[in-house]
């Protein structure tokens, strides 16, 4: 496994050149009054060290003789050890972690300069770790105070983050395994979830059941779970999930599992007994369809924003039909008149974080391709809220429509066939939804 951060260092240290870089691990678990929260390590510092203790900083400096690859580490400390779990400490993180030295990190301020000083300029991330922020600014401050004299030294400052990202915009055939491991525990709790859900049951306990499986299977849950209810649905980022499941309902549940950091990111809609009402039945197969045709442009080549635009301009064309917009198709879509019923994007990266990296533009503005090894969430939605009000010139919308909430999320695996629908495991059909 090594092998494979050793591979991503070489390729980011052929991208840095004469620079230097440096990555911070994730501060320590937050702390609520004496109890210790989770800890979730920076994603970059994890890809490209596979290290997972806070506390850390990653040294990459091509331009050294001999040190390419220094970690600072916290060192052993049995009383620390004992309260907060273990540590690897500076030996055993020489002998594992393929670096070319290890310090403790109360070294930094000392050994750091001196492999910043040979490199013509610096990439760091600044994070919310204000005083690692402050320590760079002075070291970079003190090495420019001497430049005139050495003649070396970074000149500049810019955001390593970027080239890291560039890199995870691709994965890797180690990170689509994971994914793919993600997205088992994934599929296998939507279709749990499916058989379980009946009126009377609780939203949570749907979750509840869900989750069991996520951890059971060595992970955890990729973000919080959405287990969304009748009126709830049309709520995006509904996390309380406390409400008792009626006859009639559908159930929105946006939920994934996550491995080893992998994440996947699933949403299914379904009537909760069994059966769409008409209007419920209408809406979702415009979401699939709208779905079905956005994923049918996730291929090498095409622009970024192609996706949206299918699920757009499907979206805007049934929402005419139906009779809840009105106008003319290509104004309402330049005018994005869409937004009052499905008002986030049809989908984002997907890898090590949910909402994974990677710069969607040009510096031109046009919209990168996709590419091979690219993952992304397909995941248009149709939310009537209850109290909807139209916008001037728009028709105002019969109870029938109100608190119908719809989305249906796949995660998308760029081939060079064209795409492959991770999570088809997780049927969606109007049939298999009924039963
Ligand atoms: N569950 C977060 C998202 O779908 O983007
Ligand atoms: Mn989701
Ligand atoms: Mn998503």
């Amino acid at each position: 496994m090594q092998t494979i951060y050793q591979k991503r260092r070489q390729t980011l240290m052929s991208l840095i050149g004469e620079g230097t870089a440096i990555f911070a691990s994730a501060p320590m678990a937050v702390m609520h009054n004496d109890v210790e929260h989770n800890f979730r390590q920076d994603s970059d510092f994890y890809y490209l060290t596979g290290f997972n203790e806070p506390g850390a900083i990653a040294v990459l400096a091509p331009h050294h003789e001999e040190h390419k690859f220094v970690l600072f580490v916290r060192p052993k400390d049995k009383e620390q050890e004992i309260w907060s779990g273990r540590r690897l400490g500076v030996d055993v993180a020489k002998e594992t972690l393929g670096a070319d030295e290890v310090f403790p990190i109360n070294e930094l301020d000392e050994k750091l300069p001196g492999y910043l000083k040979g490199g013509d300029r610096l990439y760091y991330h600044f994070g919310h770790d204000e005083a690692l922020n402050g320590k760079i600014i002075t070291h970079w401050r003190r090495l420019l105070a001497s430049y005139v004299k050495r003649g070396t030294g970074p000149t500049a400052i810019e955001d390593g983050r970027l080239l890291v990202q560039g890199m995870r915009r691709i994965k890797g055939p180690e990170e689509i395994e994971l994914i793919r491991k993600a997205v088992a525990v994934s599929v296998k709790a939507h279709n749990h979830a499916r058989e379980i859900a009946q009126p009377g049951r609780y939203e949570y306990e749907i979750q509840a059941e869900m989750e069991y499986l996520f951890q059971l299977a060595g992970g955890g849950t990729a973000y919080p779970s959405i287990v969304a209810s009748g009126d709830n649905a049309c709520i995006l980022h509904y996390v309380e999930n406390n409400r008792q499941m009626q006859a009639g309902d559908l159930l929105l549940i946006d939920a994934g599992g996550s491995i080893d950091y992998y994440n996947a990111d699933i949403t299914r809609t379904f009537p909760v007994a069994g059966k769409f009402s008409e209007e419920q039945r209408i809406i979702y197969e415009l979401v699939l369809d709208a779905q079905l045709k956005a994923i049918a442009e996730v291929k090498p080549g095409n622009p970024f924003n192609a996706f949206h635009d299918a699920a757009v301009r499907t979206i805007t064309e049934g929402l005419v039909e139906l009779g809840l917009l009105t106008g003319d198709i290509d104004t309402l879509i330049e005018e994005k008149k869409h937004k009052a019923f499905f008002m986030h994007g049809t989908g984002h990266f997907l890898g090590l974080d949910v909402h994974d990296t990677g710069v969607l533009r040009n510096p031109d503005k046009t919209w990168k391709p996709f590419e091979v090894g690219n993952v992304v969430t397909v995941e248009p939605g149709i939310y009537i809220t209850p109290d909807y009000e139209p916008e001037e010139g728009q028709p105002q919308v019969d109870e029938r429509w109100r608190g119908i909430g719809v989305r249906i999320e796949d995660d998308v695996l760029v081939t060079d066939l064209g795409q492959e629908v991770l999570t088809a495991g997780v049927p969606k059909s109007l049939a298999d939804m009924e039963s």
